[in-house]
């Protein structure tokens, strides 16, 4: 068995990668051989074809659970939890969350949480995304975008991680399609630099349907 059993995704910020990376790193867990179920305690921005970061990773898992055990908290405000369950004048419930989760968690050899926004984001209105992952127990990968901007927000995010004693599991960047320029491409190298050997995978941009190239990401270095 592996020496990690569970993982809780976090971002930069939103949209960085985080359900792509999700998606691919699943993949390669099951390729290991690994039962993973997957979780997205809260999911916001929720329309009419429900909670499609949920979705994508159960379809990455390969697994029958009800998308309600997956995300038990869906909103339709793309904000973050507390903000978008007021303005349903609903909470975001701790208790459900730890339960749904002890039970996927049960069920199989991995469990991968993907959290909303970024390691401050807040869940309810005294906790945050740091609390939630404290809450489960889980180590923390730091999911980060590889364009302008991504130095400054990714060693913000690691002194956060390490100020709260999470354990930090290390950093993934995500090519999305938008960044190619020469500028970025330097402070990629700096970034890489920097960061040495907390940098432990990088997902190119990926087509369509297309699954992430071999090597992109040691399982070793997820599972410990
Ligand atoms: N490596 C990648 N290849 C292709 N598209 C990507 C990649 N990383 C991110 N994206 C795209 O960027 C957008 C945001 O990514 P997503 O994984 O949903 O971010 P997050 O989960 O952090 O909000 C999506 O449209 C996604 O397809
Ligand atoms: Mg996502």
């Amino acid at each position: 068995m592996p020496k990690r059993t569970g993982i809780f995704v976090t971002g930069t910020d939103t949209g960085v990668g985080k359900t792509e990376v999700g998606r691919a790193a699943v993949r390669l867990l099951r390729d290991e051989g690994l039962s993973v179920s997957v979780m997205k305690p809260i999911e916001t921005g929720v329309g009419p074809e429900g909670p499609l970061d949920a979705l994508a990773l159960r379809e990455a898992a390969g697994v029958p659970d009800a998308i309600d055990l997956v995300c038990p908290h869906q909103f339709s405000l793309p904000a973050a939890p507390n903000v978008a369950a007021e303005e349903e004048g609903r909470n975001v419930d701790l208790p459900l969350i730890m339960t749904t989760y002890e039970t996927l968690r049960a069920q199989r050899d991995f469990i991968w949480v993907e959290g909303a926004g970024g390691i401050l984001v807040p869940v309810t209105d005294d906790s945050s995304m740091a609390d939630l992952a404290k809450a489960l127990a889980l180590p923390v990968l730091l999911v980060a975008r590889a364009s302008l901007g991504t130095i400054n927000h990714t060693l913000l995010s690691l002194a956060e991680i390490d100020r709260q004693n999470l354990e930090c599991v290390g950093v993934v960047l995500s090519h999305s399609a938008q960044q190619t320029s020469e500028a970025d491409l330097k402070n990629l190298r700096t970034l890489r630099k920097t960061l040495g050997p907390r940098l432990i995978g990088e997902l190119p941009t990926l087509e369509e349907g297309c699954d992430a190239p071999d090597g992109w990401l040691r399982p070793e270095a997820l599972l410990g």
